[in-house]
């Protein structure tokens, strides 16, 4: 029998993380022959509900689930941990400027960088899905100098699955027709997705759009103002496409990826494509043997240059700000 794996996922209590635990717990993290233990970080105050999450993940009797721990402290929650995902986060709130909002969440990510180093798995592979994602994870990454940086990845899928929905609605095909879309920059409107690579049906999707102005003014804003959009209909933020996205972005990162096929995540940067060495940026990617690696030789243009900049350069705006705050 194989040994579990250990999931923690922190903010187990809030609707990212009821959309999530069920599906990593049904086996659709990890595949149908890898059991898992589920870690479950919550602040004490939530700790009751989480409980709560707890007992229905129990009443469904998972095959593949060998148990769940609850803790409200991260060096308990890491130990062991073998997958992270980092869904609890502090939002933004009603005239909270990006300083404040930086800072608390560095008051959340510092010590969960460190308890991850101090002591989960040597395999350790992070998702930071809370917000803001990237410089989120920049800051855990910071405080775990032992482990690998790239082992730190922070989500932008959910802007990918979302542009491979909107493109292929353009085109009325299938969405299994798109590929080799890319979602580049920061996980904020800022980000670009980029049609000029992706593929309809073999054929390239932006000739097959042939229509700049729809590329410029629809499906770029849809794409990145789809979460607002989400909230105005819903009344209430994406989770349950949240978490399958979490849950496509690990599954693809431990079980590969397809050939000829490639996503997206923000992974650090080495330097390709003129981002920055050290940002945690979404580019291109293929996944091989459990690593990330950068799509290479893409040709970009000067629609794409100036757009996939503009992301960066947010990018390194917020990493001069959690440096100037310290928590980096
Ligand atoms: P939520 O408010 O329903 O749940 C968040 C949970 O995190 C709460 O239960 C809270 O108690 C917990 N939490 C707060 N601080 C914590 C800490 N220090 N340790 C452990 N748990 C903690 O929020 P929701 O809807 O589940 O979203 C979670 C995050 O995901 C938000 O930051 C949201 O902006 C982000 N998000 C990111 C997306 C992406 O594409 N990267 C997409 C959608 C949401």
């Amino acid at each position: 029998a194989q040994v579990p794996v250990n999931v923690t996922v922190t903010g187990a209590a809030g609707q990212i993380g009821y959309a999530l635990l069920f599906r990593i717990a049904s086996g659709q993290l990890l595949g149908p022959d890898t059991p898992v233990r589920l870690r479950l970080l919550e602040i004490p105050k939530a700790v009751k509900a989480a409980e709560g999450t707890a007992m229905e993940l129990d009443d469904c009797a998972f095959p593949l689930l060998h148990g769940i721990d609850i803790f409200d402290d991260p060096r308990q929650a890491f130990e062991g941990a073998n997958v992270a995902l980092l869904v609890g986060a502090r939002p933004r709130t009603e005239g909270m400027e990006r300083g404040d909002l930086l800072e608390a969440n560095g008051g959340i990510f510092k010590p969960q960088g460190e308890a991850i180093n101090a002591g989960a798995a040597d395999d350790i592979r992070v998702l930071v899905v809370g917000n803001p994602a990237n410089t989120n994870a920049l800051i855990a990454q910071a405080h775990a100098p032992d482990v690998p940086a790239e082992r730190f990845t922070a989500m932008t899928r959910l802007d990918h699955n979302r542009a491979v929905s909107q493109l292929a609605g353009k085109l009325g095909v299938q969405v299994t027709e798109i590929s080799k879309l890319t979602i580049w920059g920061n996980h904020s409107a800022t980000q670009y997705p980029d049609i000029f690579h992706a593929e309809v049906a073999g054929k390239n999707a932006a000739e097959a759009v042939n229509d700049e102005g729809w590329l410029r003014d629809t499906f770029i804003p849809t794409v990145a103002k789809r979460g607002a959009a989400i909230i105005k209909a819903r009344g209430a933020s994406s989770a349950a496409s949240a978490a399958n996205a979490a849950i496509d972005h690990v599954r693809d990162w431990v079980l590969g990826t397809p050939e000829g096929d490639w996503t997206s995540a923000a992974i650090v940067s080495d330097g390709s494509y003129g981002v920055p060495e050290g940002l945690i940026s979404s580019f291109p990617v293929v996944s091989r043997e459990g690593r990330w690696e950068i799509v290479q030789g893409l040709e970009i243009d000067a629609f794409s240059r100036e757009r996939i900049d503009a992301s960066v350069r947010e990018l390194g705006e917020e990493r001069d700000a959690v440096r100037a705050l310290g928590l980096i």
